[in-house]
C-alpha cells in the first residue's frame, strides 16, 4: 500500500516510508559530514601551532587528516551505495534524486510548501515523502555539493598518495588541470563546504520546525521509518 501513496493524498493511516538502509545511510552520512567539516575546517585554519608544542611531536595534523581521510571514504562509499539503493528501494528512496518536476501535482505542493514556509498557508498538505522544497535542496545542495566534495577531496588526496595511486589515476590527473592548481582545488574544496553546511544548518531548523508545525511525524520517520499522521483527517 505505501508505495502507492503520493504527497497530498488523503491518508491517514501511519505509512512505511524510509526503508533501514536509508535510515542507517542517513546517520552515517551526518555523523561523517561532521566529521568532515570540523576537520576540514581545522586542516584550513590550524589554530594550535605554537600553543600546545611543536606540532612535529603532536602529528595533530595526521590525526586530523586521517579523521577527514576515514570521513572522506565513508562519503564515498555511502554516495554510491545509496545511488544503487535509490534504484532497487521503494518509490521514496529516489525522491531526492528524481524531483518529480513532469508532475503537476508536485508544482502545486511545491508553491504550498514555500508559502507555507512564508507563514501564508494555515496548513499545508499531508506529506508522505519529502516536500518537493526538501527534494530540490536535498538533490541540488546536499547531493551535487557533496558530489562536489568527494570528487575535488580525492584529487587533493590523490597528490599525497602518489601517482600510482587509484585516487590520483581517477581524480588528480584530471581536477587539477581542469582548477588550474592545486591551491584553487583546496579554496574550492574549502568554499563548497559552506555550501554544504548552509543546507546542514537549514535542514536542521526545518526538520525541527515541521515536527513540531507540520500533519505528520519527522525526526522519528528518520528513526524507525514509519510516518505518522498527527490528526486524523485526510
Ligand atoms: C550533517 C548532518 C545531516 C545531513 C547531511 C543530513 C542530510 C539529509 C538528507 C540527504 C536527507 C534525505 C534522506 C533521503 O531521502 O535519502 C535527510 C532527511 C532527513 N533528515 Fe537529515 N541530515 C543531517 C542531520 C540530521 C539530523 C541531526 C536530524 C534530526 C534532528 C535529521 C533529520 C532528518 C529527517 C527527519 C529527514 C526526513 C525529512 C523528511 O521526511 O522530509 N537530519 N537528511
Ligand atoms: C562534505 C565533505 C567534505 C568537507 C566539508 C571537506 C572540508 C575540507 C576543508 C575545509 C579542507 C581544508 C581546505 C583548505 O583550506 O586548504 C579540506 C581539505 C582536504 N580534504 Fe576535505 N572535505 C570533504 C570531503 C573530502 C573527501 C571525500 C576527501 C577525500 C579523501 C577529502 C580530502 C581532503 C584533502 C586531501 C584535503 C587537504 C588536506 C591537506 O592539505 O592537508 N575531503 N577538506
Amino acid at each position: 500500500m505505501s508505495s502507492l501513496v503520493e504527497n497530498g493524498e488523503r491518508v491517514t493511516a501511519p505509512i512505511y516510508v524510509y526503508e533501514l538502509p536509508v535510515r542507517l545511510w542517513h546517520w552515517t552520512v551526518a555523523l561523517a559530514i561532521a566529521v568532515l567539516a570540523l576537520s576540514g575546517w581545522l586542516i584550513g585554519n590550524p589554530p594550535w601551532a605554537a600553543i600546545f608544542g611543536q606540532p612535529y611531536d603532536l602529528h595533530l595534523m595526521d590525526d586530523l587528516r586521517l579523521a577527514h581521510y576515514i570521513a572522506g571514504y565513508v562519503l564515498l562509499v555511502g554516495l554510491v551505495g545509496r545511488a544503487y539503493w535509490a534504484l532497487v528501494g521503494n518509490r521514496y528512496a529516489r525522491a531526492i534524486f528524481v524531483p518529480r518536476v513532469w508532475s503537476l501535482r508536485w508544482w502545486r505542493a511545491l508553491r504550498k510548501t514555500i508559502r507555507w514556509y512564508l507563514l501564508m498557508e494555515r496548513e499545508t498538505d499531508k506529506e508522505v515523502g519529502h516536500n518537493p522544497l526538501a527534494q530540490v535542496a536535498m538533490l541540488v545542495v546536499f547531493l551535487f555539493g557533496s558530489v562536489f566534495e568527494v570528487i575535488t577531496g580525492f584529487a587533493l588526496y590523490g597528490e599525497g598518495a602518489g601517482l600510482h595511486s587509484w585516487a590520483s589515476r581517477a581524480f588528480t590527473s584530471w581536477v587539477i588541470p581542469l582548477f588550474g592548481s592545486s591551491q584553487t582545488v583546496h579554496t574550492w574544496h574549502h568554499l563548497v563546504m559552506w555550501y554544504v553546511l548552509i543546507f546542514v544548518i537549514v535542514h536542521l531548523y526545518m526538520v525541527i520546525r515541521e515536527d513540531i508545525m507540520s500533519r505528520q511525524t519527522m525526526i522519528s520517520t528518520m528513526v524507525d521509518g514509519w510516518r505518522y499522521f498527527k490528526d486524523g483527517r485526510p
